[in-house]
C-alpha cells in the first residue's frame, strides 16, 4: 500500500539481495522509521520487541531471520540456535513456526555454500506468496461487502475491526483490512470503526494511520465502545484477524476480540475473521486448551503509554499509582460458535473443522 503517496512493503531487500529492511513500526504514526537487520539477534529483537508485529508480517521476519543468520553461520549447530531462537521471539503466532519449518525444509540436504542464497530466495517467495494470499482475501472479503452495500442500498457499510490485521501486520494489503482497501477502492461507501486496541494501541496507532494513507474514512474509539455501537445499530460488519486458527476454527487474535464476537453475536452482528491458511495451525483442535498465550509485561505495556505530547515530543507517561500492579495476556481465543465465517484466500468458509476441510482437502 501507499505511503505518502508511495508504494511500501513492511519488509524488503535491498537492490544488492542481501540487506533486509523493515519499518520500525513502534515509532508509527509519529515517524516513518526504517531499520536493517543484519544478525540474529537483530531478527529475534525485531520480533520479540514488536517492531515487526501481526502474524503473517512476523512469519515474513522469521523467514529473513534465518536467511541473515545463515548468511553469517551456515553450520548445523548456528541453524539450530537460530530456529531455536526465533521460534521463541514471540509464542502465539503460528505463521512464525510455519515459517521456520519452511526455511528448514528449503535446505534440507543443501550444502553450507548454498544454504544462504537458497534461504534469502524462499523468504522473498515467502513475502510475494503472502501478498497474492492477502489480496485474495480481500477479494472475498469485498464480495461480502458488496452485500451489505446492497442491502443497505448504497448507505454507509460501517465496519468494526480489532487491533491491526491491515497492511503493516502483514507484507501488504493486510488481512482483515484487505476486504476494506478492496471495497474502497471499488467506490463502496465504506466507514471503519478503529478499536484503540490496548495496551500497545495497535488500532489508535497503525489501523488508524494506514487507513489515513489511504483515505478511508475511520474512526478511533475506546476499547469499550463497540457493544455501545452494536446495540445501537451503528455497526454493519466485525472483521477482525488470526494470530492462530484451529483446525476447528476456533480463532485466537489480539486481546478484547472475544468480547467483541460475544457483543455482536447478542446483536446478530456478523463477525468474520481474516484467515490466511498460513496462520491455522492444523495440530490443534481446542482453541481455549491448547493456543499458547503471550503474556507480555504488564508494568511496561500496560503502566506506561507512549505517545506524542503537545509539544511534538514524544514520550512515556503513567496513569496509575504504581504500574507494576498491572497484568498482560496478549491474545485471547473466541470460540468458533461466536464465529460468522473464515475469510480465507480459498474463500469463505463456517468456522469448523468440515467447512476448513472443503477449502484446504490437502490438511486431512
Ligand atoms: O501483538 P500483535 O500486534 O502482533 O497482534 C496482532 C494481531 O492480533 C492481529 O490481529 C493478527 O496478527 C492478525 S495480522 C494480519
Amino acid at each position: 500500500m501507499n505511503v505518502n503517496g508511495k508504494p511500501m512493503r513492511t519488509i524488503w531487500v535491498g537492490d544488492d539481495g542481501k540487506s533486509v529492511t523493515i519499518i520500525d513500526q513502534t515509532y508509527l504514526p509519529h515517524k516513518l522509521q526504517t531499520t536493517d537487520l543484519n544478525t540474529l539477534e537483530d531478527a529475534v529483537s525485531a520480533i520479540a520487541d514488536m517492531k515487526v508485529r501481526g502474524a503473517p508480517c512476523i512469519g515474513a521476519t522469521a523467514a529473513y531471520g534465518m536467511a541473515v543468520a545463515v548468511r553469517n553461520d551456515p553450520s548445523e549447530a548456528a541453524i539450530k540456535q537460530a530456529y531455536d531462537a526465533l521460534n521463541a521471539a514471540r509464542p502465539t503466532a503460528v505463521n512464525l513456526k510455519w515459517a521456520l519449518d519452511e526455511c528448514m525444509d528449503t535446505i534440507d540436504g543443501l550444502d553450507e555454500s548454498d544454504r544462504a542464497s537458497a534461504l534469502f530466495q524462499r523468504a522473498g517467495e515467502i513475502c510475494d506468496e503472502d501478498v497474492d494470499i492477502c489480496s485474495k482475501i480481500g477479494d472475498y472479503g469485498l464480495d461480502l461487502l458488496k452485500n451489505i452495500s446492497k442491502e443497505k442500498e448504497g448507505d454507509t457499510v460501517n465496519i468494526l475491526t480489532h487491533c491491526n490485521a491491515g497492511w503493516v501486520a502483514t507484507v501488504d494489503w493486510g488481512t482483515a483490512i484487505a476486504p476494506i482497501y478492496k471495497a474502497f477502492d471499488a467506490g463502496l461507501d465504506v466507514h471503519v470503526w478503529v478499536d484503540e486496541t490496548r495496551p500497545r494501541s495497535q488500532g489508535a496507532r497503525l489501523t488508524a494511520w494506514e487507513l489515513e494513507q489511504h483515505g478511508v474514512p475511520y474512526t478511533v474509539i475506546t476499547d469499550n465502545s463497540g457493544g455501545h455501537l452494536m446495540q445501537n445499530g451503528l455497526v454493519d460488519i466485525c472483521i477482525v484477524g488470526t494470530d492462530r486458527t484451529t483446525a476447528t476454527g476456533d480463532v485466537c487474535n489480539k486481546i478484547g476480540t472475544y468480547l467483541k464476537a460475544l457483543a455482536a453475536f447478542d446483536n446478530e452482528v456478523p463477525f468474520y475473521v481474516g484467515a490466511p491458511s498460513r496462520s491455522i495451525d492444523w495440530e490443534m483442535q481446542d482453541g481455549l486448551t491448547e493456543i499458547p498465550i503471550e503474556v507480555r509485561s504488564g508494568e511496561e505495556e500496560v503502566g506506561w503509554i507512549f505517545g506524542r505530547d503537545e509539544d511534538g515530543v514524544l514520550r512515556r507517561v503513567t496513569t496509575m499509582p504504581d504500574p507494576s500492579k498491572s497484568r498482560n495476556d496478549a491474545f485471547d481465543v473466541t470460540p468458533r460458535e461466536y464465529i460468522t465465517g473464515l475469510i480465507t484466500e480459498r474463500g469463505v468458509c463456517d468456522a469448523n473443522r468440515d467447512a476448513l476441510r472443503v477449502l484446504f482437502p490437502e490438511k486431512g
